[in-house]
């Protein structure tokens, strides 16, 4: 039993693969430009302007592999050796490794006392004269918390007040439930939004973890700095996944909301199941495709970490989950529910197994 995916159980929608067959079909297969084709930079501007009233210009937007370039790209472009990286716990493990590849310096910021949530007096209190960007995360993976949007404002109330940077990686922006609603640091007042740059995806609202295609929205020099490392890199994201982007954009939104429907039902479900588990805490996630119970209450004198205990999962009843200590959070466990609600209840089913054996 996987619950460890950290992507999407369903398949590319049926017209984003249409327009990439159309675009090979047309010829589509060449370089494009680094950041981008016209169209699509186009399209994700529209999408801001539309959803999020943010205006950007051609200049502050660049097509990348993933959001994941996006993020590698504004981290490397920015940061020299020594330079102090703040990342709240419990972070993505990416955020670490790319910080340590441009040699800067990670500073955990401690989220636990406030239920995994980051507030404005937790950045100031964490900025030393060193500081010189944080990185945001929210819908959050691992934890799925949502920092509520006028707490983010403060946020880069600080950031602006501070003068550092901020790259806001928004890769699960349309996985919120209600009563959380989508929320994009784009749609601050443009001063607040300076020194930020918006890492997206389409990786997880689309479900094209494959196609490797995502966006960086950032100020004109940040993005030109950015289109060095990438230009000198990988050059540009897939010619034909840009044209598969243009319709994911563009095209009907229906699928994007029954994918979310069906990941509604399926955490309403596995919530109660694991609060319903002994010695398991699970706090409500808003959004993003995973539950991050504290499972120290069924820690023993055998089994005295969330690693073993993931490991005796494994062992005993082949469940997969995921440790929270890579993640920066020793004690908990990822349990993603980016799969079918079949194989959920059979998951739940082998951990209460475990746990109740009292092998854990
Ligand atoms: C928090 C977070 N950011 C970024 C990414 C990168 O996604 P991609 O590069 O596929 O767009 C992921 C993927 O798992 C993620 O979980």
């Amino acid at each position: 039993m996987d619950l460890g995916a950290g992507e999407p159980d369903f398949d590319t929608p049926q017209n984003i693969k249409d327009a990439a067959l159309v675009a090979m079909q047309a010829g589509k297969t060449k370089y494009t430009p680094t950041a981008g084709i016209r169209d699509l930079q186009k399209a994700i501007i529209e999408m801001y302007r539309r959803d999020f009233s943010a205006i950007y210009e051609r200049s502050q937007v660049m097509a990348t592999s993933g959001g994941k370039q996006a993020i590698f790209n504004a981290v490397v472009s920015l940061i020299n050796r020594d330079d102090e990286v703040l990342i709240p716990k419990p972070f993505w493990v990416s955020f670490p490794e790319m910080v340590a590849f441009a040699r800067g310096r990670s500073a955990f910021i401690e989220t636990e006392d406030n239920g995994f949530v980051l507030t404005a007096d937790m950045v100031r209190r964490a900025i030393t004269p060193k500081t010189k960007l944080i990185i945001l995360n929210s819908p959050s993976n691992p934890s799925g918390r949502v920092i509520p949007p006028a707490e983010f404002k403060e946020i880069m109330e600080v950031v602006a007040e501070k003068g550092i940077y901020a790259v806001s990686d928004e890769c699960y922006l349309r996985f919120v439930y209600p009563p959380a609603t989508v929320f994009s640091a784009a749609s601050l007042r443009p001063e607040l939004r300076q020194r930020l740059c918006i890492a997206g995806s389409f990786s997880k609202t689309y479900a094209m973890t494959g196609w490797r295609i995502g966006y960086a929205l950032a100020n004109g020099d940040w993005t030109k700095a950015m289109l060095k490392v990438q230009g000198h890199s990988t050059s540009n994201a897939t010619s034909i996944s840009q044209a598969a982007a243009v319709e994911a954009l563009s095209g009907p939104q229906e699928s994007v909301a029954a994918m979310l429907a069906e990941y509604a039902r399926r955490r309403e479900w596995l919530l109660n199941a694991l609060n319903e588990v002994p010695g398991f805490i699970c706090a409500k996630p808003e959004g993003a495709f995973y539950a991050f119970p504290d499972v120290r209450g069924c820690l023993k004198a055998s089994v005295k970490t969330s690693a073993q205990f993931a490991n005796e999962l494994l062992e005993k009843e082949q469940t997969v989950v995921t440790d929270g200590a890579g993640f920066g959070a020793d004690g908990f466990i990822r349990i993603s529910y980016a799969t079918s609600l079949d194989r959920l209840q059979e998951g739940v089913k082998r951990i209460k197994r475990v746990v109740e054996r009292g092998s854990a």
